[in-house]
């Protein structure tokens, strides 16, 4: 579809429509390299690349993003106690309302998928849809046959201490492999409070550090450092169609 400059940069997240049309006045935005400066030139939105500042910015209706959460981030968008991850993507991608997929603990690690597309967050937090989410504990014990054979039949998750009691629910791992004496590879299906960390007290254990390094089909790219983000082109990488 074609679309005004300025409709396009407001729409990826530039700010208001004002801001967008002095971006382009300023000579600040290029379209296949060229500098454009009329915000009223129409583009056909579908695979456009243009630059604003020299940096790179591919179209996206709806933007869905990796990033490799570093520990010491929080994934609520009003943070308690530590800076938001939302902090380390950029202005444009805050600007457009992106939200986690799911949640990661402050202290937890790995990928972690953000998006501003409601139906997309429904879909892949939905324990109907059964996306896979893959996490490596580093426990505090050594993990024994006995541990991970509980994990698969299912664990009783009890209420964090000092919240309020719910009625007991259970959970079971979708896979649960000793990696070494105390890390621990674990495949989920849902996604509950704290569920990792409460599922290896439930066997008695511990976790000491937790990593996500794939979400679906998707794995964290060795080569994205923590606190870097990468677009992700489609769903469906995914869902791994
Ligand atoms: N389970 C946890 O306990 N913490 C996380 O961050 C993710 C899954």
């Amino acid at each position: 579809m074609k679309q005004r400059l300025s409709h396009i940069l407001f729409s990826q997240g530039f700010g208001t429509r004002r801001l967008c049309a002095g971006l382009v006045w300023n000579g600040e935005v290029a379209v296949a390299g060229q500098v454009v400066d009329d915000p009223d030139a129409e583009f056909e939105t579908e695979g456009l690349h243009f630059t604003v500042g020299g940096q790179d910015w591919p179209f996206f209706d709806k933007a869905l993003v990796m990033l490799n959460k570093p520990a010491g981030y929080e994934c609520s968008q009003k943070p308690r106690h530590h800076p938001s991850v939302m902090s380390l993507l950029p202005a444009p991608l805050r600007e457009r309302g992106l939200q986690p997929i799911g949640r990661l603990d402050e202290d937890t690690t790995g990928l972690l998928l953000l998006t501003d597309d409601g139906s997309l967050i429904h879909k892949l937090t939905s324990p109907k849809h059964h996306v896979p989410k893959v996490y490596e504990a580093r426990c505090k014990h050594p993990l024994t046959a006995a541990m991970t054979e509980q994990l698969l039949a299912g664990v009783e998750l009890k209420e964090p201490e000092g919240k309020f009691q719910r009625p007991p629910e259970t959970t079971r791992a979708e896979a649960a492999e000793i990696v070494d004496d105390t890390l621990l590879r674990l495949t989920l299906l849902e996604g509950k409070y704290h569920q990792v960390k409460r599922m290896v007290a439930a066997v008695g254990n511990r976790v000491e550090a937790l990593h996500r390094p794939q979400f679906g089909a998707l794995v964290l790219p060795a080569d994205l450092e923590p606190g870097q983000w990468r677009w992700v082109g489609s769903p469906a990488e995914v869902w791994g169609q």
